[in-house]
């Protein structure tokens, strides 16, 4: 097992990363103020590992709530959110309950805004079970559900008590699955290791093979980019927004699709792409760095375009974006492979012309 640390002062936490951790209590035990816990998790988690954990914490006398919801991008949503508070009420948990998040980033980000706002906040555990939890959205604090018109527009800042990502259960989820979480660990080499974007060139085939070795190389990577950035700038206030590299182009895709419809690590691909055309029309960066970019999201089966949105609509959608100020939209720019850098005086025409591609 690897550990580190996200170095957040009185709100500093671990990030264990390894095999079988499900099936050990002494991760999460020195974090639970009273040994009683609910785990969050869903229809399709749930019968892979919910009674691993279950058993593990209830062996180390803990008493346990589990709350299973549906599957789906599409749960995040305040229905969902709702019944979540209502079986914490009925259960008549109290503020010294922890939640665990079991699953991919959907169970985390809702069951860490259920935690930041249950009796004005409770304390949370990220469990994540997909590659995409494991190197982005367990780490950082970031939670929310959505909102019809955009994405994770209703949340909170709320760091988790600790991280665990078992490797292991990497074993089952879909390929699919597995892909979309590769985007985001491609955005970690380009935003700031341009040795790790060489190293992801040359393993992707024992990555998408699930070569532990390999997996276990990007988690830990992942990690350190994502918790170096986070310890310097929780919330989100200069470089954090360099993680949102791809995201302003892909939130608006999966906005305008429709929850659900593209995977978010599908859609962050896709936005990468506009983000490093963007790049090259707005003078930044090379065309063949684009073009080697280009080449090994192709490669890892990720998508690009944007599903039939027009130019217009992605607009539309994209003034929406959380990172704008004052109406103008700041975009994540690449000056290299591994150099990112926020800008918020690109040209309407560079724009344009990165979305050029679209009807
Ligand atoms: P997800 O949570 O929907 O999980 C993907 C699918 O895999 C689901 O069907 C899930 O049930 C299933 N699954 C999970 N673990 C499995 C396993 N081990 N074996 C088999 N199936 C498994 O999607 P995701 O890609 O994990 O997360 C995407 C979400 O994360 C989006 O809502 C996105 O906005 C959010 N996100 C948040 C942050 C953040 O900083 N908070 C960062 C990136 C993404
Ligand atoms: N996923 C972007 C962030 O955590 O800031």
């Amino acid at each position: 097992m690897q550990t580190l640390r996200v170095a957040l002062g009185e709100r500093a936490y671990p990030i264990h990363i390894g095999s079988r951790l499900i099936g050990e209590p002494g991760l999460i035990l020195p974090h639970l103020p009273h040994k009683r816990v609910a785990i969050v998790t869903n229809e399709v988690v749930a019968p892979l590992y919910l009674e691993r954990l279950r058993e593990a914490l209830r062996g180390a006398g803990v008493e346990v709530l589990d709350i299973v919801l549906a599957d789906g991008e599409e749960q995040k949503n305040w229905a969902t959110l709702n019944s979540v508070f209502d079986a914490l009420l009925a259960a008549r948990c109290d503020r010294g309950t922890t939640l665990l998040a079991l699953g991919g980033g959907v169970v985390g980000d809702l069951t860490g805004f259920a935690a930041a706002t249950y009796q004005r906040g409770v304390p949370y555990i990220q469990v994540p079970t997909t590659l995409l939890a494991q190197v982005d959205s367990s780490v950082g604090g970031k939670t929310a559900i959505n909102h019809p018109m955009g994405k994770n527009m209703i949340g909170a800042f709320y760091q988790p008590r600790a991280v665990v990502s078992d490797m292991d259960t990497l074993g089952t989820l879909p390929e699919r699955e597995l892909r979309a979480g590769l985007a985001e660990v491609i955005k970690h080499g380009l935003i700031r290791d341009a040795a790790f974007f060489d190293w992801l060139e040359a393993n992707l085939q024992r990555l998408l093979a699930k070569d532990p070795e390999a997996l276990a190389h990007a988690v830990l990577r992942s990690c350190q980019i994502k918790s170096g950035i986070v310890a310097g700038d929780e919330r989100e206030e200069g470089e954090r927004m360099l993680l949102n590299f791809g995201h302003t182009f892909g939130h608006a895709i999966e906005t305008g699709l429709g929850y659900g419809a593209w995977l978010h690590g599908e859609a962050v691909a896709a936005g990468m792409l506009f983000a490093a055309d963007l790049s090259v029309s707005a003078g930044t960066l090379p065309k063949a760095e684009a073009d080697r970019i280009g080449a090994l999201l192709a490669r890892a089966g990720l998508p690009s375009g944007a599903g039939g949105l027009t130019r217009d609509r992605m607009l539309e959608l994209m003034s929406m974006d959380k990172k704008a100020r004052e109406r103008r939209i700041r975009f994540i720019l690449l000056d290299r492979i591994g150099a990112a850098r926020v800008s918020s005086a690109v040209p309407a025409a560079a724009v344009g012309a990165a979305l050029a591609c679209l009807a």
